[in-house]
């Protein structure tokens, strides 16, 4: 095994009939953290988790909570997803071309701040634009769904996410991969410079997801 990545199971592919009783498979699983994807179909063409359901969701956890805010307004509900329980938000690039005043406010509410950015977005829009970075979260899919392919061309990109954080200054931020992560690429990611994988998918939908996360980390793969 390598380095110690964090493993971000992402509670979009859970089984919201049984939220309570997923939430504790992953964390008996071993996850690190939790992702929460919101999505307002406008940004994206789909809508999914609320306010509402984080507020449950804090009451059954202590893991971490990151909250993906895939919003065309995020600035709005800044509060409202802080007071409900995030310990950390990430907007994107694509909305706040010029993040530093929206990554300040989320720091100004005690959250760590992540900025995400999407397949088609050229790398090169991030220079200069990482000083408020706690987590840099690059997408492997187009968001609004799970279950989607990886993309490849997103290894390069992780890459040069890493190179980027490095060369302005934040070295110790997260490097997070989000969309169509699972035991056959975890390994080339996890090479690329990631430090956090979130996947719905792959741990979700596993038969054994302690082995799916194992297999995540770079351990034995569950024969997929
Ligand atoms: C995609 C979301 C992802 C999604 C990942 O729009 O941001 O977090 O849940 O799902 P998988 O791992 O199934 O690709
Ligand atoms: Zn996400």
């Amino acid at each position: 095994m390598g380095k110690n990545v964090k493993i971000a199971p992402s509670l979009l592919a859970a089984d919201f009939l049984r939220l309570g009783d997923e939430i504790r498979k992953v964390e008996a699983a071993g996850a690190d953290l939790l992702h929460f994807d919101v999505m307002d179909g406008h940004f994206v063409p789909n809508i999914s988790l609320g306010i509402c359901i984080l507020e449950s969701v804090r009451q059954a956890t202590r893991l971490p909570l990151d909250v993906h805010l895939m919003l065309d307004n995020p600035e709005k509900h800044l509060d409202a997803f802080a007071a409900a329980g995030a310990d950390g938000i990430t907007i994107h690039l694509e909305i706040h071309p010029e993040p530093d005043a929206i990554l300040d406010r989320i720091g100004g509410l005690g959250k760590t701040r992540g900025l995400a950015v999407n397949p088609d977005l050229p790398m090169e829009r991030l220079a200069g634009k990482l000083a408020r970075v706690d987590r840099l979260l690059i997408m492997g899919v187009f968001p609004g769904f799970g279950g989607q392919a990886f993309i490849q061309a997103t290894l390069e990109r992780l890459t040069r996410a890493r190179q980027l954080l490095d060369a302005e200054g934040r070295a110790a931020a997260e490097l997070q991969v989000d969309g169509g992560i699972g035991p056959k690429n975890s390994a080339a990611v996890i090479a690329a410079g990631t430090d956090c994988l979130v996947a719905g998918t792959a741990i979700f939908r596993a038969p054994d997801p302690a082995a799916a996360i194992l297999a995540l980390r770079g351990g034995d793969s569950p024969g997929k």
